[in-house]
């Protein structure tokens, strides 16, 4: 006889599963910022924009306190500002378009692939063109790599290029 056993539930946010495998590190790790009182810029800042420099093949790495502030910071140092657009993809969560208002820019919102979720290259030459049509500057892109899938790096990059986009990838 064939039993019909329910599927075990998978839960979409699970963090007690990364305590469990990392806690102790983490209580070590914590325990020894709170002895050496070097709460800003302390030795392990330095330590992890070494070790993230040389995971991501990156020269420069500017750490700071949350996926917000890191996407405020790029948009401020490139002068994202009135006029400009700055695309995203319509599906993701809304840190990925809140610094850009908070720039002066305008996020101008784009469709997904349905199957990833993510902008596609053609998402991203539609959105080109509304810019322009809406009279923004089309200034920059901000691909969202969502549930472990990528966006299309390849085509988004080479479209970025030819029309003069800066790439920020939103990795949060
Ligand atoms: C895609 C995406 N971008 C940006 C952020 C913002 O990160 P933070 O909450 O660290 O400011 C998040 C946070 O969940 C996110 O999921």
């Amino acid at each position: 006889m064939n039993q019909h056993m329910p599927p075990e539930p998978v839960p979409f946010i699970d963090i007690g599963a990364q305590r469990r495998r990392l806690g102790k590190a983490i209580d070590i790790a914590t325990k020894r910022v709170l002895d050496h009182c070097q709460f800003i810029s302390g030795p392990e800042v330095a330590q992890l924009e070494e070790v993230l420099s040389a995971y991501c093949g990156a020269k420069h790495v500017i750490t700071c306190a949350n996926g917000t502030d890191a996407l405020v910071m790029v948009l401020m140092a490139t002068g994202v500002g009135p006029g400009d657009a700055v695309i995203c993809p319509s599906f993701t969560f809304c840190a990925t378009a809140s610094p850009v208002a908070r720039t002066g820019g305008t996020p101008l919102f784009v469709d997904v692939d349905e199957t990833t979720f993510n902008m596609t290259r053609a998402s991203l030459e539609h959105g080109v063109a509304a810019a322009r049509k809406l009279g923004l500057k089309p200034k920059a892109v901000i691909p969202v790599d969502l549930f472990g899938q990528s966006a299309d790096h390849d085509g988004i990059g080479e479209l970025a290029r030819a029309e003069g986009l800066l790439v920020v990838d939103d990795a949060a």
